[in-house]
């Protein structure tokens, strides 16, 4: 261990002697390319598409920030270009030449010309609201684009390169699919734990089907046009306990369809089979013949590939566990073990192929279905060592440190935030006091830790998680360091409720004065930079089985992007919050707000 740190230490120190000396003469510059700081960092693909005539692949890289084409014949990478910030999706036009990428934390989304072997972008538009998503329609023109933190699809002329529209849909909207014929829009909304169906005509939302839906995945809707099908994750609401767990009845893995033709019951089968469970599934393919879903698990790191005719795909429960006959059955059900963090796949025009984009191996993986191996591996370029922190962002996407691999930190830390279900982790050594997953984004600054604030040092914080909530393997001191600097790391996404520049809203201006104001007191608790003193407070919320009293006040960077608040859950929205539990009345005793001012408190609110 120390000689790795001195070794690490010496060629830091090497690589930084050298840029010292390229600044000054210029003649060592190429030296410093060949130092050790300068290897390609970690490209980290989450989504591939295949151009109509299967000759190229793009796909999306989100910690180099670019996309890559790549030649599927010889498996060269011809092209790499920088797009964007943290960008999430790539949809191919259907005429091959035009590509669309989101770029998640640049509010923007770019236009790709691809031409034989060449890549450029043709143009960028701005996008509030954390593009994530895209699908292009039939026709070329028009492209819809998910906006998770503002609830909504932006409609995008692809011509003139202008947003024309938005449509509401359900919180958080992630992924998307258009229906062949361009008419309707399959929307998963996992902060409402639902799909919602457009009606991209009239530019509306039709209907939501909803169900307990979590994480939901990428979505495809089949070739008739009738279901679109997703991956997801179902919360069973029981404790953390390995037997529990082992049931199926903390979290559980699925996948299901909704009707496109009007609102209908979701369909649903359990992905996991008993002591050995399929965790976060999140990419989805069906194979042109429509005989053969693939998905990818990114935290069991494998592809699960199922024959789709007869599918038992239920309106009612879908058991715990994947139905035994089809586990047992080698025709109807195989997994292909991929290591990494796969996500967005896609298939070759056979049907024989699917590639995948994998993340933390900074690779495509084409896997051949026949014989069921990775035939064939194309490096998109990384680091040759992982850096602590990549090493703590592997154990964090790992759900095989979960008991049976049913889920990862992710599952409910979702990309570091939340996915806003209460859980009972009995961290705390309660029982029954079931509380919100805590969002893990500036988590260093905003100790002491979990809601009752009862824990004082992060590490000890991380190491229970590990091995408590997770009921995993006992993690080394190296795990724990490791978690930490990834965590340190946590890439957050701009704040969508602000002016492009930056700065408050005129009405964010009004509801600060309210935040500070002695009538509503807020920042008596609420202050600094994370809007939290780091105190206990009792603010009138307490459990009879609660083992601490009160609540650490929870920092408010990034309330925006909660689906449920408090500790319990029991505000659904920041207005019900500020008219009931949390009220000014109650926390500081003041009078009640205007209808006005708690409309301008809300937006400064959504601001942070
Ligand atoms: C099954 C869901 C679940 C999983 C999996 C999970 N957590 Fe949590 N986590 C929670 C809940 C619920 C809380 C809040 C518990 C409380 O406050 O009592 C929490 C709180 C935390 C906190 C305290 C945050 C703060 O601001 O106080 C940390 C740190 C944390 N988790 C890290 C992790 C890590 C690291 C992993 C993976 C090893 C992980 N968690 C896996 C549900 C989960
Ligand atoms: C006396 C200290 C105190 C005051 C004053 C106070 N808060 Fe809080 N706030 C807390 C505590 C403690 C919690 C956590 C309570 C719980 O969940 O049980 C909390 C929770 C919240 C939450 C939910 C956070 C989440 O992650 O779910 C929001 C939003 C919030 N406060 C905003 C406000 C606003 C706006 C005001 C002014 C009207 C205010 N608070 C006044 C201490 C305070």
């Amino acid at each position: 261990m120390l000689r790795r740190w001195a070794i690490t230490l010496l060629l830091i120190s090497l690589a930084v002697g050298l840029h010292r000396h390229a600044w000054h003469t210029g003649e060592l510059a190429v030296r410093a390319d060949d130092a050790p700081s300068s290897r390609p960092r970690d490209c980290s693909p989450v989504d591939v598409a295949l151009t109509p005539d299967g000759r190229w692949l793009l796909t999306v890289n989100q910690t180099s920030d670019s996309v890559s084409l790549v030649r599927v014949d010889d498996g060269a990478v011809v092209a790499e270009i920088a797009c964007g910030r943290h960008p999430s999706a790539i949809a191919i036009a259907p005429d091959g030449r035009r590509a669309l990428v989101s770029g998640t934390h640049s509010s923007e989304i770019h236009l790709l010309a691809i031409e034989e072997g060449k890549l450029r972008v043709s143009g960028s538009l701005k996008v509030n609201g954390e593009p994530r998503g895209v699908a292009i329609a039939p026709d070329g023109r028009l492209a819809y684009v998910a906006l998770t933190a503002t609830n909504e699809v932006a409609v995008i002329d692809l011509d003139s390169l202008a947003c024309v529209a938005r449509i509401a849909v359900g919180r958080w909207p992630r992924y998307l699919a258009l229906t062949p014929d361009g008419s309707r829009l399959a929307v998963g909304a996992s902060g409402d734990g639902g799909v919602s169906v457009v009606d991209t005509v009239k530019r509306e939302k039709l209907y939501d089907t909803k169900f307990v839906g979590l994480n939901i995945g990428h979505v495809q809707v089949s070739a008739d046009g009738q279901y679109a099908y997703f991956p997801w994750m179902v919360y069973a609401d029981r404790p953390i306990t390995p037997g529990n767990i082992r049931e199926g009845w903390v979290m559980g893995n699925r996948v299901g369809r909704v009707r496109l033709d009007g609102p209908a019951r979701r369909e649903a089968m359990a992905l996991d089979p008993r002591g050995r469970a399929v965790a976060d599934p999140h990419g989805l393919a069906l194979s042109p013949d429509q005989h053969t879903l693939a998905m990818s698990a990114s935290g069991t790191h494998e592809l699960v590939v199922f024959q789709l005719d007869e599918l038992p795909l239920r309106t009612d429960g879908p058991g715990d566990h994947l139905k035994p006959e089809i586990a047992r059955d080698s025709d109807r059900f195989f997994r292909v073990a991929l290591g990494g963090r796969p996500m967005g796949i896609c298939f070759d025009r056979s049907g024989q192929h699917v590639y995948v984009a994998n993340y933390l191996n900074n690779s495509i993986q084409v896997v051949n279905l026949a014989d069921r191996t990775v035939e064939r591996t194309i490096d998109l370029g990384g680091a040759a060592e992982p850096s602590l922190a990549r090493r703590g962002e592997t154990i964090f996407y790992d759900a095989k440190r979960s008991t049976d691999g049913w889920y990862s930190c992710h599952s409910c830390h979702y990309e570091g935030g939340t996915n806003a279900v209460t859980m009972d982790t009995k961290n705390d050594g309660s029982n029954g006091t079931y509380k919100m997953v805590l969002s893990l984004h500036n988590v260093r600054q905003t100790g002491p830790w979990f809601w009752h604030g009862w824990q004082k040092d992060l590490d000890a914080a991380l190491r229970k998680s590990l091995a408590e909530t997770m009921q995993g393997p006992a993690p080394t001191d190296d795990d724990v360091r490791a978690m930490a600097a990834f965590l340190d790391t946590l890439p957050t996404a701009p704040n969508s409720f602000r002016n492009p520049d930056g700065t408050l809203t005129e009405q964010a201006q009004r509801g600060q004065a309210v935040f500070t104001s002695a009538a509503a007191g807020c920042a008596n608790c609420h202050r600094g930079n994370y809007f939290t003193d780091g105190q206990i407070h009792d603010v009138g919320l307490a459990s009879e089985y609660d083992v601490y009293d009160g609540y650490n006040t929870p920092s408010l960077v990034g309330i925006a992007n909660r689906a449920r608040y408090l500790h319990h859950g029991r505000a659904d929205t920041l207005d019900e919050l500020l008219t009931d539990l949390h009220s000014p009345e109650k926390v500081s005793g003041t009078r009640p707000l205007t209808d006005a001012e708690r409309a301008d408190l809300i937006e400064y609110l959504k601001s942070l």
